[in-house]
């Protein structure tokens, strides 16, 4: 089987460079308008598939991105493996703006967004216990080392409805709660990369302390724009490393998530 990656920019990253034979495609989907049209080609040897998770030009808030027909379109693109790029708050004082997390686990607060590509007709439960894909995210690591970067190989991600950033209680509530970052579109992007039986790996960039910290005033959107603009060539160097990393032909992955279906669905096959 071959690989593509797919790559979901977040704030900051609306195009790829340095793909060969580069082309923005229109992917229709059932499930709506994807947030733009995808730039394909390869890099490397290996094809690539890049979406800006906001649209060119941000015209996507974090709950208006339609994040099932973003999944759908790449999976319609033949993505095997989805490298999510997004900028977050932290919640650890190591985890300073400009740093790179490897994010492994969720705790989803999100309450204003379709989460799943099941439900009347064909009923589907698939195990989220491990979100990511680890091969993936192994991969990201070893990337993000390679190019420099200060990057922190797991965490757990509160992701926020928004569009307003957390009160200051909030913020200490998911500190006390063992969180590590906060963001606002991870999720149901994670779930529905897993019901579409794609490998899924986050890498969040810190921009920010969120609201907790005694030595930093409240968020705000100056500061992370600023601290976007570096980490946007430092997650160019990164994702420009993981064709040679991943390879152009993929074995099943070791962890399941493209076969995440097998024992999920629940409706009898007839009906
Ligand atoms: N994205 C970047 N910083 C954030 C924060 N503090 N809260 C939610 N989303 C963010």
């Amino acid at each position: 089987m071959k690989t593509k990656i797919g790559v979901i920019g977040g704030s900051g990253i609306y195009d790829m460079d340095g793909l060969q034979d580069a082309a923005w495609v229109s992917v229709d989907s059932p499930w709506g308008t994807p947030s733009d049209q995808i730039l394909t080609g390869t890099l490397d040897g290996v094809a690539m598939a890049f979406l800006p998770r906001h649209g060119r030009g941000h015209v996507h808030s974090p709950s208006t991105v339609p994040y099932r027909a973003n999944i759908d379109a790449l999976k319609r693109l033949g993505v095997t493996d989805i490298i999510s790029v997004s900028a977050c708050g932290s919640f650890r004082e190591e985890m300073a703006p400009g740093d790179f997390v490897v994010v492994d686990q969720f705790i989803d607060r999100t309450f204003a967004r379709e989460k799943s590509f099941f439900g009347t007709g064909c009923v589907a439960h698939v195990s989220v216990a491990h979100p990511t894909c680890p091969r993936l995210s192994e991969a990201c690591g070893e990337a993000g080392r390679a190019a420099g970067i200060t990057i922190h190989r797991g965490g757990t991600y509160l992701a926020m409805e928004g569009p307003q950033f957390s009160s200051q209680a909030e913020s200490r509530l998911y500190r006390d709660w063992g969180c590590d970052v906060i963001g606002m579109t991870n999720m149901p992007e994670a779930k529905l990369a897993r019901e579409a039986e794609i490998c899924y790996a986050s890498v969040a960039m810190v921009t920010d302390y969120d609201s907790w910290h005694p030595d930093h005033g409240a968020v705000d959107i100056t500061e992370i724009i600023a601290t976007l603009q570096g980490n946007g060539t430092k997650a160019r160097d990164l994702i420009g490393r993981l064709p040679t990393l991943l390879g152009a032909a993929r074995a099943p992955c070791p962890h399941g998530c493209d076969r995440a279906l097998e024992y999920a669905i629940m409706t009898a096959p007839d009906k």
